[in-house]
């Protein structure tokens, strides 16, 4: 059983991935936190606790950052609506927010469980994560792992070099991958080109039937077409959900090792994750005058086995409709 706070922005992938914690019986969601990105903190915070309402998920949610560290902030309206879950209806929240702020919930969380037994699943823009670490920094050697959605060893999304939750907040991102602590970087890579929501899938899912389906399905009707009209891609990507069954079921995706940077401050490439991979030879170092030393302990998720990542996502949508 793998026990996880799950920091989010739904955002559409990201109501998915609640979905899939909360009824996958391998994951113990401890909590959700939130964060601004997909849309202001007010309304992916109001997101998350009306999804949770609809679907009977009783666990803590608290509420995050605002903003970026130090960039201007951007938003992802244009993919996720005016509300940032565009789309769907969901009933107003009917259970108060968690009192504490997702920095602290995450702390004493973290804090709070035996050492290396909580798992961190940012799939948002990293601030709370940052924010945890500089406030408290006994939570990296604390954390069992991080497994963060965001980056990309080839292309992005919001830039040609990078992806949304990284651009939105790279000083956050480089906070996040400079820890001492196991990161998996689940990128674009990824989650834009094989985690998709094929019509095989839709079938599954609305063959299921019943309310969550429903839900599930008019994400992905919206999605169809933000994803496909600006970003040209076949059919929805499910990006956020894929850290979640790769913890399931770690075979679910191959990895490689790297050593990855975050850029900061590039003309063209701010929020690039640079990735220097190990099995391709690996550079000796990153250059400029420091030729800092390589450290190949980052993980990249390369493959998904999309079959079985199907089938996680139509088993957690029976298990939470039988409730
Ligand atoms: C990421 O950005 C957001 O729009 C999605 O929710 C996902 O976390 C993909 O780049
Ligand atoms: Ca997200």
């Amino acid at each position: 059983m793998e026990k996880i706070i799950l920091d989010c922005d739904p955002g559409h992938d990201d109501a998915i991935a609640i979905l899939l914690a909360a009824g996958n019986p391998n994951i113990d969601l401890l909590g959700i936190t939130t964060v601004s990105g997909n849309h202001n903190v007010e309304n992916t915070t109001r997101n998350a606790l009306s999804t949770c309402t609809a679907y009977g998920i009783k666990v803590p949610v608290a509420k995050g950052s605002p903003g970026p560290l130090v960039s201007d902030q951007v938003l992802a309206v244009e993919i996720h609506g005016e509300t940032g879950l565009d789309g769907p209806e969901l009933p107003p929240a009917s259970f108060d927010l968690d009192r504490r702020h997702a920095v602290d919930f995450i702390i004493e969380t973290v804090m709070a469980h035996e050492p290396k037994t909580v798992t961190l699943v940012p799939v948002g823009p990293y601030t709370n994560i940052a924010l945890a670490i500089r406030k408290d920094p006994r939570i990296i050697g604390r954390v069992k792992k991080v497994v963060a959605m965001g980056g990309s060893y080839t292309r992005g999304n919001i830039t040609p070099a990078a992806e949304f939750n990284v651009y939105a907040d790279p000083e956050a991102a480089d906070v996040v991958f400079r820890a001492d602590w196991d990161v998996t970087m689940v990128g674009l890579d990824l989650t834009q080109t094989q985690a998709l929501a094929t019509p095989d899938l839709q079938d599954r899912v609305r063959a299921v039937g019943g309310p969550i389906a429903k839900f599930i399905l008019d994400i992905w009707a919206f999605i169809a077409t933000t994803h496909g009209g600006l970003l040209q891609i076949a059919y929805p990507a499910i990006h956020d959900a894929c850290c979640v069954a790769a913890l399931i079921d770690p075979a679910i995706i191959t990895t490689e090792k790297a050593d990855i940077r975050v850029e900061t401050a590039g003309r063209w490439t701010k929020g690039m994750t640079v990735c220097n991979f190990e099995k391709m030879g690996g550079m000796r170092h990153f250059g400029g005058t420091a030729g800092e030393q390589v450290n190949f302990r980052h993980t990249v998720a390369m493959k998904l086995d999309h079959q079985k990542f199907c089938d996680l996502i139509v088993d957690a949508l029976e298990r939470l409709s039988r409730n």
